[in-house]
């Protein structure tokens, strides 16, 4: 498709859609919508409220970028539109997608404990299952046969990160790649985000004030110009328990990706 076919569209008020400038690639349950929604509390931000599964989706892709750019939100010229797709990340011809659309643009990719992502992952499908009347096996029959790391479970390759990275750097030099610590992102946010606002060029706006930590849902909520709110309640919900010995398989089991994918980004992270 032709760049040319996906100009800015604009609308009387002197707003207009514009392509994303930065797009959170991923990773699934690492914590995408926090940091989106933490990301709009910035002014200059307009951020595209569903996943929209472009460069993901063979049946949007083919539609071209005129339908892309009208999925995202009515800006002001001066603003930076976000997306974010999680499973971005993890899909192969994803980074040469989104390559030819702007060898420019800025990603984001937030990770978080492999380990810990495999039991989200797993909890979220439970949850889906449940809603539409299915049971799920229970985690230790997924995750393991025949007493060892069951490795056809789809989500323990999600939580590989050096496969998935080593295809991006092949598009993109890391410096247009920031990893957000997505379990430092629960802990304390503002940090992060700050990290976030420098990666992107922003004034630095977000502070102190725009979090709060909420006891009930035991998560950090928002503060927009004086009004409150929590993530949704699929975000934050409990794990299920893990008998210790598998824990420890699956800890030794990412102990080397982990190792590569440190490597990877000349830079460690506090992963058991
Ligand atoms: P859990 O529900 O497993 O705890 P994503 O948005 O990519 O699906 O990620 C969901 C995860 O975001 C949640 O996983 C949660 O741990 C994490 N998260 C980070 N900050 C959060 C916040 N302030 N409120 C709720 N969940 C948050």
């Amino acid at each position: 498709f032709a760049l040319n076919d996906s100009s800015p569209s604009a609308h009387p008020n002197g707003t207009l859609q514009q392509l994303p400038a930065v797009i959170i690639i991923g990773v699934r349950k690492g914590g995408t919508r926090a940091l989106i929604e933490m990301l709009s509390l910035h002014s200059a931000v307009a951020a595209a409220q569903n996943e929209v599964h472009f460069f993901d989706w063979e049946s949007h892709f083919q539609r071209g970028l005129p339908w892309y750019l009208s999925q995202m939100p009515f800006s002001l010229p001066e603003q930076t539109t976000v997306e974010k797709t999680p499973a971005y990340f993890t899909s192969a011809k994803v980074p040469e997608r989104v390559w030819r659309m702007n060898p420019d643009v800025k990603l984001l990719l937030i990770l978080r404990d492999p380990t810990e992502r495999v039991l989200s992952d797993y909890t979220q499908v439970y949850y889906n299952r449940l809603q539409k009347h299915k049971r799920l096996q229970p985690i230790e029959s997924v995750l393991l046969k025949d007493g060892e790391i069951n490795l056809d479970y789809r989500a323990l390759n999600r939580s590989l990160y050096h496969l998935h990275m080593e295809n991006w750097l092949r598009y993109f030099p890391l410096d247009s790649i920031h990893v957000v610590d997505g379990d430092q992102l629960i802990r304390d946010p503002l940090p992060e985000m700050k990290q976030v606002e420098r990666f992107l060029e922003l004034e630095p706006q977000i502070n102190a004030s725009n979090f709060y930590f909420n006891k009930t849902k035991g998560f950090y909520c928002l503060r927009d110009h004086g009004r409150e709110r929590c993530l949704h309640d699929s975000k934050g919900r409990a794990h299920p328990l893990v008998d210790p010995s598998i824990l420890q398989k699956l800890f030794r089991y990412f102990h080397e990706p982990n190792r590569k994918f440190f490597e990877l980004v000349g830079r460690t992270f506090n992963w058991s």
